[in-house]
């Protein structure tokens, strides 16, 4: 399975996703992100897909940004209409209810920082270095990274971050709140494959119902995000999962959850 610039691998519940343009480090061009767009939506509706890891192909890069050859020539028109391509896809990945690992093998770049950062966390290769380099090429980030920065490292890092455009190691990227957890290169895909894989072994609904309530509860005060929740938590009880869930605790047994 995959497509021209893809390689998609589906086992045990878990699909990899491996971005495949290594001459250009992976870069995405407009092709690429449609590609990336209908195979997030085949995976999202494959019933034998539980959770997604997204790697790069190669040792340097997982995405060195939007294809700068393809931006180049574009006016303004095209530039909205990339930019919204490219938000579209990452609002899709953020909102599916199935969860997404980001394997950061090396550079995140402009559009591949903000591909890692649609996802629902990040590991990252000792290697990898990550930014928005993007005001050095005279453009700023426009696949959300603004948004997403700002949120999640505060006004003034965020800031700093993306009007320097440096880009930060690992280790620092670790230190700010951006990944999860650093690993060797050659560890990074199996430990980043082993968490989804347990991730898939929980009820998927209740993945999927947690997912929505933290996303959407961190654009609502404290108190309406606590009502959402009970919402959320109390329409799991109309699931097989959460029967299944607690009728195997019961029976002291390993829990098959279905997804329904
Ligand atoms: C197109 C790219 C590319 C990119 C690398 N390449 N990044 N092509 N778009 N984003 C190509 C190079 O041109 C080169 O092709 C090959 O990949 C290898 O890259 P090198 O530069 O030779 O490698 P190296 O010297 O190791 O430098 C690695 C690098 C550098 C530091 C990551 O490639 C780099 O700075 N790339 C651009 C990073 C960037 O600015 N990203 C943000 C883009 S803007 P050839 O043919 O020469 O071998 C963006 C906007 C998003 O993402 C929002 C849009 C709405």
């Amino acid at each position: 399975m995959g497509t021209e610039n893809l390689l998609v691998d589906i086992k045990d519940g878990v699909a990899l996703l491996t971005i495949n343009r290594p001459k250009v480090l992976n870069a995405l061009h407009t092709s690429v992100i449609a590609e990336l767009q209908e195979t997030f939506e085949a995976l999202n509706a494959n019933q034998a897909v539980k959770a997604v890891v997204i790697t790069g192909s190669g040792e340097k890069a997982f995405v060195a940004g939007a294809d700068i050859a393809e931006m180049a020539v574009m006016d303004a028109q095209q530039a909205l209409v990339f930019a919204r391509t490219g938000q579209k896809l990452v609002n899709y990945i953020g909102t599916m209810p199935k969860p997404v690992i980001a394997a950061v093998n090396g550079f995140a770049l402009g559009g591949g920082m903000e591909l890692a950062l649609a996802c629902d966390f990040i590991y990252a290769s000792e290697n990898a270095k990550m930014g928005l380099p993007e005001v050095t090429l005279g453009i700023m980030p426009g696949f959300g990274g603004s948004q997403k920065f700002a949120r999640l490292l505060g006004r003034s890092r965020a800031n700093e971050l993306i009007f320097t455009g440096k880009m930060l190691t690992a280790a620092e990227a670790k230190e700010w709140g951006i990944v999860n957890a650093v690993l060797p290169l050659a560890e990074l895909v199996g430990k980043a494959l082993e968490t989804a894989a347990r991730i898939a072994g929980n009820g998927l609904l209740g993945v999927a119902h947690v997912k929505e309530a933290i996303r959407r509860g961190l654009d609502m005060t404290e108190p309406d995000g606590m009502d959402y929740e009970s919402v959320l938590f109390a329409s799991l009880f109309a699931s097989r999962d959460q029967k299944e869930g607690m009728g195997a605790f019961v029976e002291k047994r390993k829990p098959n959850f279905t997804g329904s």
